[in-house]
C-alpha cells in the first residue's frame, strides 16, 4: 500500500534520505524510530506528497512520485490522515469545527457532516468539548481533536509524527490507546516517535532510521 524502493532526498546539496526502502501493508502499524534529525518526518512529508525524492520512486495506494499529477494530490491527501506533535489545530474554530472543516471541502451535506462529527466526537470522548476552542482543552485532549480530524474522511492510513512529543506519560498512554483502537478497526498507523516507553508497551513492527538511512 507503502513502497518506498530506494528513495534519496537532497536539500541543499545534502543527504536527507539515503536509498531508503521500505512497505507498509494495509492495515499495519508500524513505528519508525530513530534520533532527532534522522529522517522520520522527511518520510512522511514523502508520503503525503508534501515533498519529492530526487531519486527512487514512493509509491502510495495507485499513485507514484514519478507519475502523480499536481490536481491528484488533494485527493490523495484526503485519504491520509495526519497527527503533529504541536496539534495543529486552528486556533480561532472549535472543536466540532476543526473536525468538521475536514469533511467541508469534500462537499458532504451539512446534515452528514454533523452526524459524522458528533458520532467522531463521542468516540474520542470529546462531545462535551465541541463547542470549546483549543486553547480550552488540554493538551490530551487536543491531540485527539487533532486524531478526529485526522480520521473523519475515513482515511486509509493515519501518519502520526511524535504524536505523543508534548504529552505527560499517562496521557501519552492514552492516545496509543486512541491510535490502537483507529487502527484495530483497519486503518494503518505509521508513528514516528522516540518514545520507547510507548514501543514497549504497544508492540508493533519498527523501523529505524539514522542519518537517513533504515538501519
Ligand atoms: N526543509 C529543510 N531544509 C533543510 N534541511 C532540512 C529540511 N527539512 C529537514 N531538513 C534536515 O533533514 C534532516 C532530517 O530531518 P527530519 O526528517 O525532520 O528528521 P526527524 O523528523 O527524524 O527529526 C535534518 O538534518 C534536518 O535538519
Ligand atoms: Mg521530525
Amino acid at each position: 500500500m507503502i513502497e518506498f524502493y530506494n528513495v534519496n532526498v537532497q536539500i541543499d546539496g545534502k543527504y536527507i534520505l539515503r536509498e531508503v526502502s521500505l512497505r507498509i501493508l494495509k492495515g499495519e502499524f508500524v513505528y519508525l524510530i530513530g534520533p532527532s534529525g534522522a529522517g522520520k518526518s522527511t518520510i512522511l512529508r514523502l508520503i503525503y506528497f508534501d515533498l519529492f525524492p530526487q531519486a527512487g520512486t514512493v509509491i502510495v495506494d495507485k499513485y507514484s512520485s514519478a507519475k502523480i499529477r499536481r490536481k491528484d494530490i488533494p485527493y490523495i491527501r484526503r485519504k491520509i490522515g495526519v497527527v503533529f506533535q504541536d496539534f495543529k489545530l486552528l486556533t480561532d474554530r472549535t472543536v466540532y469545527e476543526n473536525v468538521a472543516l475536514a469533511l467541508r471541502v469534500t462537499g458532504v451535506k451539512s446534515s452528514e457532516i454533523k452526524r459524522r462529527v458528533m458520532r467522531i466526537l463521542t468516540e474520542m470522548g470529546l462531545s462535551q468539548k465541541r463547542n470549546h476552542y483549543p486553547q480550552e482543552l488540554s493538551g490530551g485532549e487536543q491531540q485527539r481533536v487533532a486524531i478526529a480530524r485526522a480520521v473523519i474522511n475515513e482515511p486509509f492510513i493515519v501518519l502520526a509524527d511524535e504524536p505523543t512529543g508534548n504529552l505527560d506519560p499517562r496521557t501519552s498512554l492514552e492516545i496509543l490507546e486512541t491510535l490502537e483502537r483507529i487502527n484495530k478497526k483497519g486503518t494503518a498507523v505509521l508513528m514516528a516517535t522516540h518514545n520507547y516507553d510507548l514501543i514497549r508497551k504497544f508492540k508493533h513492527r519498527t523501523i529505524k532510521i539514522n542519518r537517513g538511512m533504515i538501519v
